[in-house]
């Protein structure tokens, strides 16, 4: 795995208030939580589920939802394999700075491939990347078509779509296993919070 990019003549400046001040002000700890999977498996709506009731519980919360970090930040990016690797690359590192001011973070890109996930979980200490597989296959995320994107790339209107014409690495060892191709919506939330309490990032 490469290392990041540093610039040249910089030093790196410490903080006073630090990470672990922020979490005991917060009353929970900081974590990046990552939703994976193909378009239309639902990431992002779990991931705005599991913030409000987060929200709602008096933590601090931010959603990073591929489509609107394209928008902006990673505007400059496409969707062949390297800008898909330098947008991780670059979500990664802004999850990374959210967590270390005390934010859980929840992430929704489809992030294909398991070495750009992987790296993500190394530059973290362990226990603090939480990888959630939103697992609903193609032929449930092609017969929503929320956006109507699956339609246009089969008939190649889209070049490079996962799933169709670009791969997607399905996690090895996710932390949790949804099944957001079927269950209910308050299901899952149910799923990834109780996972965050048993881990200890927010109290029950
Ligand atoms: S990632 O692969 O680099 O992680 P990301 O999550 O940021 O993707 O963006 C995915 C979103 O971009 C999809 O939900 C869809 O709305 C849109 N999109 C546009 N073109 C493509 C494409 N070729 N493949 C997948 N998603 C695409």
């Amino acid at each position: 795995m490469s290392t990041p990019p540093i610039s040249s003549n910089v030093v790196w400046h410490k903080a006073t208030v630090t990470r672990a001040r922020r979490e005991a002000q917060n009353g929970h700890r900081g974590a990046i939580i990552w939703f994976t999977g193909l378009s239309g498996s639902g990431k992002s709506t779990l991931a705005h589920a599991v913030e409000e009731t987060l929200y709602q519980k008096g933590c601090r919360t931010f959603v990073l939802d591929g489509d609107n970090v394209r928008h902006g930040l990673c505007g400059d990016l496409g969707f062949s394999t390297e800008d898909r690797i330098e947008n991780i690359r670059r979500v990664g590192e802004m999850a990374k700075l959210y967590m270390e001011a005390g934010v859980i973070v929840l992430t929704a890109f489809i992030s294909p491939y398991r070495e750009d996930r992987d790296r993500v979980r190394s530059m973290v200490a362990a226990g603090d990347f939480i990888e959630i597989y939103c697992d609903a296959g193609i032929a449930i995320c092609e017969s929503r078509d929320v956006k109507g994107m699956y339609k246009k790339a089969r008939a190649g209107q889209i070049p490079d779509f996962t799933g169709i014409s670009s791969p997607y690495e399905v996690p090895e060892s996710p932390e949790l296993d949804v099944d957001t191709g079927a269950a209910a919506l308050d299901a899952c939330v149910r799923q990834v919070v109780g996972e965050m309490i048993q881990r200890g990032i927010v109290a029950a």
